[in-house]
């Protein structure tokens, strides 16, 4: 099978990861890529969210399947373009990604879908957030409707602060703070059917003890022990099942990952976002433990034969992700500084992120640059593995967090 994947963050290498250890994988492509990809991918220099360049390529290369992995190229409609060239592909269309590039829309689809999510306003006018604000009370949550790569939400006790960001953006989604543990849940879709990855956790805050700006995400760990038992089954059947029979209702048929951030209430779990594409960093985590070869599953998931496809199997143990971002991310991320240290270890590797190639060296080019993911019978042996990588990695200025999955 010949695979193009799209996209050039850590995520796309782990897809490119699993891929590659695919035996059913002959030759593996990836546009535009980065430095750790250029080592098992052949890279292709085009605009990741140009359908017409992304179809093309894959047409040229041959290709069996596309995986698109990045919410702006599946909002831009690449995975429409790749589809109507005859190419089976892994992503949800323009119209169904909006579940992602519009938090309006994906608002609309829960309350029709009676998905268990926050209580909201979408807002135009500064009258119409203040209200909005005041029904709610604090902490404020004050969402930009559109596409902000992670930055769009602001999440605060402070009135002026929340106002601010309202009046920012040209619309927002103001709603309800809901408290309790944050899980990530990925659903693969084929239209139709939906299966359940296994959970996992993320850090969304910039530094140590939840402080900071949010950012894409920090860390992530696999599986979570302290998880109540039977969670998939039951975000599956509340959330997962209802979204996508929604979606196909209004004839945008949902091919691809739809991942689920959840909050675990004391009324139960309820989605905090949606997303049309794999999280960064847990899918770091989540390929690392899934034993079934990655490139059967998305294609059964491109091709409409998901129920045909025996259980997922997942390989005992834990999986721990730590990123390293750069000097001032997620401000203003510091880039082209040399990374050296990168070697894996018995049980840690590493997944580049934020990576190019300059005169033969590895250097940073983005904001988060790179995660070591660590491994272990349990999830204490996966973190000091995890960790024990991470301090041989130098690069210049650069910051991760101490207590991901401590
Ligand atoms: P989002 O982009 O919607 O995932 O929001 C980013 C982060 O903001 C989430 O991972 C949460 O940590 C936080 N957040 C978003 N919505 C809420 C909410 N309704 N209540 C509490 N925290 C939230
Ligand atoms: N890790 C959060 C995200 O991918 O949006």
């Amino acid at each position: 099978m010949r695979v193009l994947v799209i996209g050039s963050g850590g995520r796309e290498h782990a897809l490119c990861r699993s891929l590659k250890l695919d035996p059913q994988v002959s030759e593996l492509h990836c546009a535009p890529g980065n430095a750790g990809i250029a080592e098992i991918a052949t890279l292709h220099d085009i605009v990741p969210t140009d359908s017409q360049q992304v179809a093309g390529l894959a047409e040229k290369l041959g290709a069996d399947l596309v995986v698109v992995g990045p919410e702006a190229p599946l909002v831009a409609g690449v995975a429409d373009a790749v589809r109507a060239s005859g190419i089976p592909c892994f992503g949800p269309g323009r119209e169904a990604a909006m579940i992602e590039g519009s938090k309006a829309f994906a608002k609309e689809i829960m309350q029709a879908a009676g998905v268990p999510t926050a209580r909201s306003r979408t807002c135009a006018t500064r009258e119409e957030a203040e209200a909005a604000l005041a029904e709610f009370g604090a902490p404020y949550v004050v969402k930009d409707d559109g596409l902000a790569a992670g930055k769009g939400v602001v999440v605060t006790d402070d009135h002026a602060a929340a106002l601010e960001h309202a009046e920012a953006c040209e619309r927002v989604v103001i709603e309800e703070f809901l408290d309790g543990p944050e899980v990530s849940l990925f659903a693969l879709c084929d239209g139709a059917t939906a299966v359940a990855l296994q959970p996992a956790q993320d850090f969304k805050r910039a530094y140590d003890g939840d402080q900071g700006p949010n950012t894409g995400g920090m860390g992530a760990y696999t599986p979570l022990p302290w998880a109540p038992e039977g969670l998939a089954e039951q975000v599956m059947r509340e959330v997962v099942h209802p979204t996508v029979s929604e979606l196909a209702r209004r004839g945008l048929p949902y091919n691809g990952v739809l991942y689920v951030g959840l909050a675990l209430t004391s009324k139960g779990p309820k989605v905090v976002e949606f997303n049309a594409r794999f999280g960064d960093p847990e899918t770091q985590v989540v390929l690392d433990r899934l034993e079934t070869p990655l490139a059967g599953v998305l294609m059964a998931c491109a091709t409409g034969t998901l129920a045909e496809q025996p259980p997922l199997a997942y390989r005992a143990g834990s999986a721990v992700a730590v990123v390293v971002a750069a000097e001032n991310y997620p401000a203003d991320p510091v880039k082209g500084d040399v990374i050296t240290g990168l070697e894996p270890t018995e049980h840690a590797y590493v997944l580049h992120a934020g990576t190019a190639v300059k005169d033969g060296r590895t250097v940073s080019a983005g904001g988060r640059v790179l995660a070591v993911v660590g491994t272990g019978p349990d999830q204490q042996s996966a973190r000091n593995n995890a960790y024990e990588l991470v301090g041989r990695v130098r690069l210049r200025g650069s910051h991760y967090r101490t207590d991901i999955a401590r």
